[in-house]
């Protein structure tokens, strides 16, 4: 089992680098798929989902506009329970399919509020890809995440862009706290 240690806790390798690649390749075959010959608006959440993206949309073979938004909701290793827009986009989406990407799905609050943002635009379909959920830990059962990589435990990841008051994002592989950390 290989591990990292990050402000004296030990987490350990649950998902490789070469892992991860295959899921963003499966990820991004269906993606392809259900956008052609549309135009999506894709809306990556900064920080944690940009190395994500980055992989992610460079398999894309559909037209499309990327933006980023900065969403904050996390403080240390808990949700905070509300976001704060820090950077938003300033665009007519009213008949758009919106695409937005994430790292990681925890207790839903931050999508589930995001999502509920953009309704009010009026655009034509709003869809969530992200690489990881926690289903033990979402409290928006009704957040539908219609392309999830890899559904995980409800303990604390880095690496791969998801950080730990923002250490560990270069990790290549996804770390998880150990239990006993
Ligand atoms: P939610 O609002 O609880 O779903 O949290 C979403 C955001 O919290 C994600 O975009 C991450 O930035 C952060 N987050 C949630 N769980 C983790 C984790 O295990 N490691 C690092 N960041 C996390």
């Amino acid at each position: 089992m290989k591990e990292t240690t990050l402000n004296g806790k030990v987490f350990e390798e649950i998902i490789s680098k070469e892992q991860i690649e295959q899921i963003v390749h499966e990820l991004s075959q269906k993606i392809n798929q259900d956008y052609q010959g549309k135009q999506p608006i894709i809306i990556a959440v900064l920080d944690g989902a940009f190395i994500f993206a980055a992989d992610l949309i460079r398999n894309f073979d559909f037209d499309h506009q990327f933006r980023f938004v900065k969403l904050s909701s996390y403080e240390g290793m808990e949700s905070s329970g509300t976001i704060k827009y820090l950077l938003d986009i300033d665009l007519d989406l009213e008949n758009q399919d919106i695409l937005i990407i994430e790292d990681i799905v925890d207790t839903g609050i931050t999508l589930h509020q995001y999502s509920q943002h953009l309704s009010v635009k009026k655009p034509r379909s709003i869809e969530i890809c992200s690489l990881l959920s926690k289903p033990n830990a979402l409290q928006h059962k009704d957040l539908h995440i219609k392309y999830c990589g890899r559904e995980i435990e409800d303990e604390f990841v880095i690496g791969y862009g998801l950080d730990w008051d923002y250490k560990a994002r270069h990790l290549p592989a996804i770390y998880q706290l150990r239990k006993d950390s």
